[in-house]
């Protein structure tokens, strides 16, 4: 089956992006979220998005027009059933989950891949919750999602080869080089990401070293683009305690559990970017 139409839902940080590297693939996409603010805002985001690849040289100003006409924005389940393949970017939770999958499912058609962007949830218990099980299916972007490469590809115990193809094709017309992982919780990204963040916070709560002493560490020891606590910043304090969360729960092993600070600073509402304040401060949002 050639995929022509992806529909997308959720369009916050990862929805938006997922969309936005399927429009500049030359997809159609249909991209669903609760409210009008949502998807609005989440079309700006996309706008903004082609506008600089135009400026870069990604794609042309007519590959950007199309691109934007190819865009449409929804908040009824129902225009889904134009998708061939639909892609899901909501909160981190099984049951939020779960429910649009079950809300989507009497809309879509039977052959249409169903797929979940979860960063940790298992994929096979996502899959028994619908009614096609065989053409469910885990794909994994990576924040910002227009610049990372990596996609994680991962089949449920219940998954047909025939959807794990689909998926990988997808992900490979998108310009994304899809790595294929087995269902185990956090897949290999966040079961070797979240305890290094976890481990960070500890260091911040034990006196280690400051934010910035720590992230430099990381960066200039290890050479990774970004420190641990500025990349939680980025990702979301609320996401990396809910990824930590099933970590924990799945593997029943304490060295998964998240640092009380990371708890505390959710309670407080300090999640990071999004929310002007997490290990670091925002002032742009803020603003
Ligand atoms: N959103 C969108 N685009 C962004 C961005 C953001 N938050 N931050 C940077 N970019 C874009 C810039 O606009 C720039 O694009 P252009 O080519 O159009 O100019 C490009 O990225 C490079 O940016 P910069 O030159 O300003 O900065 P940089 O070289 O320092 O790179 C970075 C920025 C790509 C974010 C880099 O710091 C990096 O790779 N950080 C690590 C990111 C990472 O590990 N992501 C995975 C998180 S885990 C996850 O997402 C999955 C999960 O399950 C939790």
């Amino acid at each position: 089956m050639e995929i022509k139409t992806v529909g997308v839902v959720g369009a916050g940080q990862m929805g938006h992006g997922i969309a936005h590297v399927m429009l500049r693939a030359g997809h159609k996409v249909v991209l669903l979220d609760t409210t009008e603010n949502f998807v609005d805002a989440g079309a700006k985001r996309i706008a903004k998005g082609l506008a600089r690849d135009v400026e870069k040289a990604r794609i042309t100003a007519e590959g950007c027009e199309q691109a934007l006409a190819s865009l449409k924005t929804t908040t009824e389940a129902a225009d889904l059933a134009a998708a061939d393949f639909v892609i899901e970017a909501v909160t981190e939770k099984f049951n939020v989950k779960a429910g649009v999958f079950r809300t989507l499912e009497p809309h879509c058609r039977p052959e249409t891949i169903f797929a979940s962007n979860t960063s940790s949830i298992s994929i096979t218990r996502l899959a028994a919750a619908t009614q096609r099980p065989t053409k469910f299916v885990g794909l994994h972007f990576f924040n910002p999602v227009p610049v990372m490469k990596l996609v994680e590809v991962v089949p449920g115990l219940q998954t047909a080869p025939e959807t794990v193809e689909q998926a990988i094709a997808l992900a490979a017309s998108a310009g994304k080089t899809p790595v294929r992982v087995n269902d185990f919780p956090g897949f290999v990204s966040n079961r070797v990401l979240m305890p290094m963040i976890n481990e960070a916070v500890f260091c911040l709560m034990e006196g280690v070293a400051d934010a910035q002493g720590i992230d430099s560490v990381m960066k200039l020891g290890m050479n990774h683009p970004m420190g641990p606590l500025e990349l939680a910043d980025l990702i979301g304090l609320d996401v990396c305690l809910d990824i930590l969360k099933v970590l924990y729960e799945s593997l029943r092993d304490p060295k998964y559990g998240p640092c009380p600070l990371l708890e505390k600073m959710v309670a407080a509402g300090w999640l990071g970017h999004k929310t002007g304040r997490g290990f670091y401060e925002y002032a742009e949002k803020k603003a």
